[in-house]
């Protein structure tokens, strides 16, 4: 497996790779990987010939008030992960080197990240997709692979490629649960163990707005009320949003008469945990 510190080093290998005709995948990440992400990188060794990992923990995507100083990283861990996946090479650059002094152009998806997790994150996803645009560029990939637990990033991502005729597929991966139903997340880490059982609330919500679904409630509004009040009947929660909306424009939705997104962002103690599920009446 390739380490591959510099931008020019990844470029060059990628552009070899292409030249030899091979498919080369990407899965983006910061870091701290979770059962999550090998299944990222499980997805992404079966679908192409080359598989590259991006680990860069990007500052450009988190508020000011937000744990880029404190976000959990493990690289030994992470490179032994990736090497018993069969990673080709992962590309880890400095801050540095991504963000030189000089650089002024940022990539800014302007609808639909302004919905969700875009109200109380401004400039989150301006940091995101400028980033992804750059690994995109750097690591020269035929096909990117996201995980669906972060369902907005992955609809602003496809847009984005779509906007700016990019010419990769973007696949997204369902989300991996802990075996009592819990996302995986970095971000569990900063849970104790009070938080832990408090955040299982989460799953809980979205499992009871399916229930009510399947009994035949279309109104998003008293479903939405019932997720919160189950959430909040767990200590140490605040929610963020809660949010029942058409699964490709983000915009809100009243009634439940096709498949549409809930998706909700819940702080827990310190840590900001989001989830989600597609309803679908039936
Ligand atoms: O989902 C993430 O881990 C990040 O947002 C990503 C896609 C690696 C960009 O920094």
């Amino acid at each position: 497996m390739e380490i591959i510190e510099k931008i020019t080093v990844m470029q060059e290998t990628s552009e070899k790779w292409r030249r030899d005709g091979v498919l080369i995948v990407l899965v983006p990440t910061m870091g701290f990987l979770h059962e999550g992400h090998v299944e990222l990188l499980r997805v992404g060794r079966q679908k192409g010939d080359r598989l590259i990992m991006s680990l860069f923990v990007n500052p450009a995507q988190f508020g000011p008030q937000e744990d880029y100083q404190t976000y959990p990283s493990d690289t030994e861990g992470d490179l032994e992960k990736a090497r018993s996946v069969g990673v080709d090479a992962v590309f880890m650059p400095t801050a540095q080197e991504m963000y030189p002094d000089r650089s002024q152009t940022t990539v800014n998806v302007e609808e639909i990240t302004q919905y969700l997790c875009g109200e109380s994150r401004p400039g989150h996803f301006a940091g995101v997709t400028t980033v992804v645009a750059k690994l995109f560029n750097i690591t020269k990939p035929h096909l990117a692979i996201f995980g669906e637990k972060d369902y907005q990033q992955l609809v602003v991502i496809k847009q984005m490629v779509r906007d700016l005729d990019m010419d990769i597929d973007v696949v997204g991966v369902p989300t991996v649960r802990e075996q009592d139903g819990l996302a995986m997340s970095s971000r569990n880490n900063y849970l104790s163990a009070e938080e832990r059982v408090s955040a299982l609330s989460l799953k809980k919500g979205l499992d009871l707005a399916s229930a009510l679904v399947a009994t035949g409630e279309k109104n998003a509004g008293k479903i939405k009320n019932s997720v919160r009040e189950l959430i909040l009947n767990h200590p140490f929660t605040e929610i963020d949003y809660i949010t029942i909306c058409d699964p490709e424009k983000l915009t809100d939705i009243e009634r439940v008469d096709g498949p549409c997104l809930l998706a909700l962002a819940v702080r827990v103690g310190k840590a900001r945990l989001i989830d989600n599920i597609i309803l679908r009446e039936h």
